[in-house]
């Protein structure tokens, strides 16, 4: 691992994925170039930048000045915040605003949010003409970490989160550390858990580096743009190597299994955000590998006491409401992790520990480990 960069100077990482291939850049005010970037990479483009009213309200102002700047055509199409925005009438609004909008096949869509705005501007990017380019400027720590990468893009059926995407990588990511200053503090928490997340699951060196710099990544400055540029180095590794998620990529579903499980239980709400339930989920599968003997108990403790310290829940009893409804249940939460899209014929694919820094894919976990392991993490 390279030391933590003492400037502010852009960090370009690139996405090598041949013909699909893209440069996320990394940086505090790099939103300020985000004209420039349009047009050196699709001179002429109109572009129609989606957003939420959250983000609209702090940043769309200095994202359409750029654009203006560099004689960048644009319009505006603002949702709602949050995740009812990634709809089939979420989808429906921005893909008519996209056609009145006059986007063609040559321009370029802009996404400029968290993981809602991104997922839901790329899939009508996707399906808008059989394909429009475009770009992520994630806002959320969890986006720039995270969903800005890798191009799965998507919305909900009311029947489960992300049933119905595609596969549609962006030509450009512009990650501004700089607009992370207006996230809420539990909303960048949240974000964090996916960070550590590179570290729990494949550099050790990394997760050793946010035990000590975690609290100057949550201040910004040179650590926070260090993490981000880890984390997303991290994934487009992953994504390079398994675009489709046949085989590695699903090592970055790490603590999602049990996370999903138990976002479920509380209904997708404010409750539990997802990295907060990644949080629970990431220690909750280091505990389970220390228990099939996999890492020493020691290690887990070790991944619990890092999130905790960063002021995320880490136990099952740690979510609002824990006592009163389905959560202190095994069996309930069995039944949601059943569900999961992950789940291939039956049988629980879980991401384990052989150590930290180091996660396998256990694909025939035997349905009452988990069982008693749950029921032993409820009575606790
Ligand atoms: N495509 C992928 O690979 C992928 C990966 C992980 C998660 N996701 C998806 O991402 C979504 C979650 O993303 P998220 O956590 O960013 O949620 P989000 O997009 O809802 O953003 C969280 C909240 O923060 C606000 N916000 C965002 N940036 C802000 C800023 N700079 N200042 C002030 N407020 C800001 C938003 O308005 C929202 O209220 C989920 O729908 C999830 O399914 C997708
Ligand atoms: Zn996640």
């Amino acid at each position: 691992m390279t030391a933590p960069l003492k400037h502010f100077d852009p960090v370009t990482i690139d996405v090598a994925l041949g013909e699909r291939a893209y440069h996320i850049v990394i940086g505090r005010d790099v939103l300020q170039s985000l004209g420039a970037r349009v047009t050196a990479l699709r001179p002429g483009a109109r572009t129609a930048i989606v957003t939420d009213r959250n983000v609209a309200k702090h940043w769309l102002d200095k994202a359409e000045a750029s654009l203006s700047r560099s004689g960048v055509a644009v319009s505006r199409i603002v949702v709602e915040e949050g995740e009812g925005a990634k709809t089939y009438a979420g989808l429906e609004r921005v893909s008519e605003a996209l056609i009145s909008a006059k986007i063609e096949r040559n321009d370029l869509v802009i996404a400029l949010g968290g993981g809602v705005v991104g997922d839901l501007a790329g899939f009508a990017a996707a399906v808008l003409r059989r394909g429009v380019d475009f770009v992520q400027v994630p806002t959320s720590l969890l986006a720039q970490v995270d969903s800005s990468v890798g191009g799965k893009t998507g919305i909900n059926s009311p029947q489960g989160k992300n049933l119905l995407g595609a596969f549609h990588q962006p030509v450009l990511v512009i990650a501004d550390t700089a607009v992370l200053d207006t996230l809420s503090p539990r909303q960048f928490r949240a974000g964090y858990a996916e960070v550590a997340k590179y570290g729990v699951l494949g550099d050790e060196a990394f997760f050793a580096w946010l035990e000590s710099n975690h609290a100057d990544i949550f201040a910004g400055g040179a650590a926070r743009e260090h993490a981000i540029a880890t984390s997303c180095r991290a994934k487009a590794a992953i994504v390079v190597s398994d675009e489709r998620e046949t085989g590695e990529r699903a090592l970055l579903n790490l603590g999602h299994t049990f996370g999903h499980a138990l976002e479920a239980a509380t209904g997708f709400s404010d409750r539990l955000f997802h990295g907060e339930g990644v949080a629970i989920g990431m220690v909750l599968a280091a505990e389970f590998s220390a228990e099939l003997g996999m890492i020493g108990p020691s290690d887990a403790a070790r991944v619990r006491h890092h999130l905790a310290e960063a002021g995320l829940p880490t136990h099952l009893q740690d979510i609002a409401g824990f006592a009163q409804e389905g959560l202190a249940d095994a069996d309930a939460l069995m039944a949601l992790m059943a569900q999961d899209k992950k789940v291939k014929r039956g049988q629980l694919t879980f991401i384990l520990l052989k150590a930290i820094g180091r996660a396998v894919i256990v694909a025939d976990v035997e349905p009452s480990l988990v069982r008693d392991f749950l029921n032993a993490k409820l009575q606790t």
